[in-house]
């Protein structure tokens, strides 16, 4: 049987935390996403990127270093092209590095033959590691599984996976760059005991709240206490895009991952809901990109030759 030697993926922004889930929780999103071509090649390894100003050196650039880590630990000395087509902004809290590392992986995996879940999730990681300097799976795990995931453990891998049907969600990147690296940073060490139990119930609530589809409870779910009243002093505008949204009949809010972004479940208001939160921020001087859209598949092979 011959190998395959071209494959393309599709891997999907995802907004990790959700709320209360720091470095736990994650969804992944219908649209925006990113696309890697992944050749097999005679010559040096290359990547190239579309879009966006990134690496094209292969050992610095998330999509082509997550490959390597996966042709290493399939013991291959593989040499390829990679093209990255970006269709999310770096440094937006909308899993860019995740989507980009995913796909890098991914694609690895297939032309290896064989595609190893974990093996997957743990090279995708190692690109989040070159990314932000640390190793957090809650983009690429949603990334890669798709609907909510909430990560028990990665050695051995153990997530929970939802597929809440019907999630609507409105998310608004301002023309801001927050890096996750200066996000992480920002956190205390030590949180309050109160604080701890705060998060350790909204969280039990947004399961709950995803199992039996009852976006509404999503309101006090959201809520975070660990790292987000750290972070929106870096995302100027944030309190009053919150209001705007819940003025305007969003169902909740929140911060997409370690920010800029910041999303908000709704019904069937997602105009309403983005132009209000688009409008807060343009009210302080600041653009923004919006996208409706809502709760989507996790990555997928569009082709493989
Ligand atoms: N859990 C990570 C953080 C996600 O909040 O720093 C970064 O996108």
């Amino acid at each position: 049987m011959s190998m395959n030697t071209y494959v393309k993926i599709k891997s999907p922004a995802t907004l990790a935390n959700f709320g209360p889930g720091f470095d736990v929780f994650g969804i992944a999103l219908e649209k925006p996403y990113d696309i890697v071509e992944l050749e097999i090649s005679s010559g040096p390894s290359t990547i190239t990127t579309k879009n966006y100003d990134l690496p094209t050196n292969i050992h610095k650039n998330v999509a082509s270093y997550a490959a390597l880590k996966l042709f290493e630990k399939n013991g291959k000395n593989t040499s390829f092209s990679m093209a990255l087509e970006k269709g999310i902004r770096p440094a937006s809290g909308m899993g860019s590095s995740g989507a980009s590392s995913v796909g890098g992986a991914y694609a690895a995996a297939a032309l290896c033959g064989t595609v190893n879940d974990k093996d997957v999730i743990m090279a995708a990681a190692e690109g989040e590691r070159i990314s932000s300097g640390n190793a957090h799976a809650d983009n690429v795990v949603p990334c890669y599984m798709g609907g909510f995931t909430s990560i028990v453990s990665i050695d051995p891998l153990n997530v929970i996976n939802i597929f809440p049907e019907g999630l609507n969600i409105v998310a608004v990147l301002p023309d801001i760059k927050v890096s996750t690296k200066k996000a992480r940073a920002i956190l205390p060490d030590k949180v309050p005991m109160a604080d701890a139990v705060s998060n350790v119930a909204m969280a039990s609530c947004v399961v709950h709240s995803l199992m039996k589809k009852d976006y509404k409870a999503l309101g006090i779910a959201l809520e975070d206490r660990l790292s987000i009243p750290y972070r929106k002093t870096l995302v100027t505008g944030y309190d009053d895009a919150r209001k705007a949204a819940l003025d305007s009949g969003a169902m909740a809010f929140s911060l997409g991952g370690s920010g800029p972004a910041v999303f908000a479940i709704v019904d069937n208001n997602k105009k309403e809901v983005a132009d209000a939160i688009g409008d807060a921020f343009a009210d302080k001087g600041i653009g923004c990109t919006k996208y409706m859209t809502k709760i989507g598949d996790g990555a997928q092979i569009l082709a493989l030759e």
